[in-house]
């Protein structure tokens, strides 16, 4: 008679290991990448991951728009610093993703052939400066709230990436917040201009936060597996109660006649929001979805001579017979 040795039993039982997975789940602790984790867990992970990383690198298309067209050295330097945290973002996450394995490659695959979205929120034009002002403080500030909550996801490389990409988005938000402050402190033109601005942008910010939670297909799981902490209602009131103050402060006013304090609830009420035009712009029919995407699928292909000449430049250096002595004797001392 042959019997297996107790740890061979735990580490191939599939229930055993499924066991050992809820109560790492049920006690806060990470799962990490060498853990066993069950298929739809990691496939939900992958999924949301890959989604995020690609809202992060399509992002920064409406802003680098006004790149060449800041009106000062400050702003300017001030919004390529934010355009490439985006790119840094996508980075950390396409990484996270990596450690599921899952490759870049096939990913931005999926986003350029439409296979995998971002999201929609990139999909409205920056149509003037003041639009920047609006990103920064709704978009960016949706963002944190939705993310701040992801940095104590059971994933642990993406709960960690997150730590870092909140930290930053805080940056992203407030200089949005000053420069909608400066402009409605400015002329009258100015204050129309970031009035317009917050106008176009509030609804579809408040869509970032996802279909209401009884329409969420993901949502019920990805709290179970404790990848979401909240639901999208419950993010989406507090970001409205977080932005009524500081629209006061800012002395811009918010596009819903019907938001008002509710002393029963302990939270604004706020308007009906249109989930027709969020279902359009999913679809690929909003104002921007195809100029996005073909710019995106143009950068990958212009840049394809730095992948070829970082490959080459690392299978130089991982080459047995390569090393830097015999070409800097100098160093060998
Ligand atoms: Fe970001
Ligand atoms: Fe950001």
């Amino acid at each position: 008679m042959t019997t297996a040795a107790p740890e061979t039993v735990e580490t191939t039982d599939p229930s055993a290991l499924e066991a050992v997975f809820d109560a790492a789940v049920a006690a806060d602790e990470r799962i990490e990448p060498r853990d066993w984790m069950p298929d739809a867990y990691r496939a939900t992970l992958v999924r949301q991951m890959a989604q995020h990383a690609h809202s992060e690198i399509i992002g920064m298309q409406p802003e680098a728009n006004w790149i060449t067209r800041a009106p000062s050295l400050r702003r300017k330097a001030i919004l390529m610093a934010k355009v490439q945290d985006e790119a840094g973002h996508g980075l950390y996450l396409y990484s996270a993703a990596e450690t599921l394995g899952t490759g870049r490659d096939e990913l931005l695959d999926k986003l350029h052939s439409g296979r995998q979205k971002y999201s929609s929120i990139f999909n409205y034009p920056t149509l003037t400066w003041a639009d920047v002002g609006a990103i920064g403080w709704l978009v960016d500030g949706a963002a944190i709230t939705n993310q701040v909550p992801l940095c104590r996801c059971s994933y642990g490389p993406y709960a960690r990436a997150m730590v870092r990409i909140c930290k930053e988005e805080s940056f992203h938000q407030r200089q949005g917040y000053e420069l909608l402050l400066a402009l409605s402190r400015g002329t009258e033109a100015q204050h129309a201009m970031a009035q317009d601005a917050v106008d176009r942008w509030w609804w579809p910010s408040l869509m970032m936060f996802g279909p209401p939670d009884d329409e969420s297909a993901h949502s019920a799981q990805s709290m179970a597996w404790k990848i979401k902490r909240h639901s999208n209602d419950e993010l989406r009131q507090r970001f409205v109660d977080i932005c009524v103050p500081q629209a006061e402060s800012l002395g811009l006013t918010l596009p819903d006649p019907a938001l008002r304090w509710n002393e029963e609830r302990g939270h604004h009420d706020f308007g009906p929001i249109d989930w027709d035009e969020f279902h359009q712009v999913l679809r690929g029919n909003g104002p921007c979805n195809e100029q996005r995407l073909d710019r995106r699928r143009k950068a990958h292909e212009d840049g394809a001579w730095v992948r070829e000449a970082a490959l080459a430049h690392a299978a130089k250096h991982s080459a047995p017979e390569h090393t830097d002595r015999t070409e800097h004797p100098e160093a060998s001392a």
